[in-house]
């Protein structure tokens, strides 16, 4: 494979490409790298690549004239001196623009790029390029990741880089690049080798290196040695076990580093023997009638409606939840929700709305859902709070629904979704909430939605989509 780099820096490829996998890749000639520098098809004394942007503003603008000539010998691919090296009949070169301002590149283009013969890689310095550069000649515009450097040049290695590792020949084995992080859509599990105990005398001894006349062991390291073990389980030498840790290992880090990855992961069924249940079926709902917060901010209690205890408990059904709690400290309040749950539950006509209408349990308190949640799970909930305002709870983490959801997939605690009625949850939960869902953001100013409404799109936010595992 042949890779063309358009640069005037072309001082920063060559080094870069001259060690390691993709170094011995190219003595062995199984990928050609080259250079084309747009200043030598200048026709100025000062070899002129750049000029001020028409329409003013910041910066200088790369010319369309050096570059053009520059990508068409370049695409030609017939300047190298390593030429004999390649056949002559490239095909056409695919040519891409390194910029900012285009699509991520993911690994599965990586894979597909390493499957053409030629690509041209155009680096932008200065501000830009020259508009008409890019209607004319490039093919595929690529970013590799939302941050701004000062040229394409580093871009265009990370490209050459990551290519050339599926290129035949170029690594050792051939299932290492199948096994590693992205390629499976996960991250790749943790890795160790000898020694079995590393042993660290103290942080700051390790960071900074010794001075000659330091004792081993100096006294000032004042805390004992730290022994850092390797996780007992890669020694055990039981390899079907080690590869369920390694998997589930790499499924807990996608899911705490990686939502954006996790939403997309597919558990195998053999993955769902090694995770926790599905979180919508160890996910609950609680209409929260008390403590919430008036017009006034003062604490109340408000009264049951017939339409919230229908609609959440359907919407609970539909997105899978386990329980729908209703939770008011007024007995009667509490037996009306029951006896209107049985109502439905009993109607020997009604089974469709019967199933939804089971979901429904009520308590006297949000502490008393937590209570029955942990005795039945074994294991205390995340309790999760929801408010229409950016700026209530403000101590407790904000989470997105994707963030919220990787992150108690991975554990295997019950999920305890609290939703206010009235103006909102009161402040007084705070000790019982350890996470806050970011607020739904509508598309107006005016911004009201009824509770449960906002608890179904929060449960499709969550659990739609087919996001749920
Ligand atoms: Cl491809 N070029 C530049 N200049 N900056 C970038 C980039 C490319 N990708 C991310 N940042």
């Amino acid at each position: 494979m042949k890779f063309t780099v358009i640069t005037i820096l072309p001082e920063l490829i060559e080094p870069a490409l001259a060690a390691g996998v993709v170094g011995r890749a190219r003595e062995a000639g199984v990928i050609t790298v080259e250079t084309v520098n747009p200043r030598d098809f200048t026709t100025d004394r000062h070899r002129t690549v750049d000029d001020t942007p028409y329409g003013g503003g910041p910066g200088m603008v790369m010319k369309a004239e050096p570059l053009l000539a520059a990508i068409a010998t370049g695409a030609r691919g017939t300047e190298s001196a390593a030429a004999h090296d390649v056949p002559q009949r490239l095909g056409p070169a695919h040519r891409i623009l390194m910029t900012p301002a285009g699509v991520p590149l993911t690994q599965a283009r990586v894979r597909e790029l390493s499957g053409l013969p030629h690509v041209v890689l155009v680096c932008g310095r200065y501000e830009g390029i020259d508009e008409r550069v890019i209607e004319l000649a490039i093919d595929e515009q690529l970013s590799i990741g939302d941050y701004v450097l000062s040229g394409g040049e580093l871009a265009a290695l990370v490209l050459i880089d990551a290519v050339a590792r599926f290129v035949p020949g170029v690594l050792g084995e051939a299932t290492s690049v199948d096994d590693e992080s992205h390629s499976a859509g996960l991250l790749e599990y943790p890795q160790y080798t000898r020694p079995l105990k590393l042993t660290v005398e103290s942080l700051e001894q390790t960071v900074e290196p010794r001075k000659p006349g330091d004792a081993p062991g100096d006294p000032s390291g004042s805390s004992d040695p730290v022994v850092h073990e390797v996780p007992a389980i890669l020694t055990s030498g039981n390899h079907a076990a080690i590869a369920a840790w390694r998997r589930r290992q790499a499924i807990e880090r996608t899911a705490q580093r990686r939502p954006d990855l996790f939403a997309r992961f597919r558990p195998t069924p053999a993955d769902r023997k090694l995770l926790p249940p599905p979180l919508r079926a160890r996910a609950h709902l609680a209409l929260v009638h008390h403590p919430v917060v008036d017009r006034t901010g003062a604490v109340i209690t408000t009264a049951l409606t017939n339409f919230d205890i229908h609609d959440l408990a359907r919407s609970s059904l539909t997105y899978g939840l386990a329980g729908y709690h209703i939770v008011t400290p007024i007995t009667s309040q509490r037996d009306k929700a029951a006896h209107i749950a049985k109502l439905w539950i009993d109607d020997a006509q009604g089974e469709h709305r019967a199933r939804a209408l089971r979901l429904v349990r009520t308590a006297a308190s949000i502490e008393a859902v937590i209570e029955a949640l942990t005795a039945e799970h074994g294991i205390a909930p995340m309790v999760v709070a929801t408010s229409a305002r950016a700026s209530s709870f403000p101590e407790i983490p904000r989470r997105s629904p994707s963030a919220l959801f990787a992150e108690a997939s991975a554990s295997s605690a019950p999920l305890l979704i609290l939703l206010g009625t009235g103006w909102g949850l009161a402040e007084s939960l705070i000790p019982s909430v350890s996470h806050m869902l970011a607020p739904i953001e509508g598309a107006s100013e005016w911004n009201h939605l009824s509770v449960r409404s906002a608890g179904a799109v929060l449960l499709d936010r969550l659990f739609g989509g087919g996001s749920a595992g």
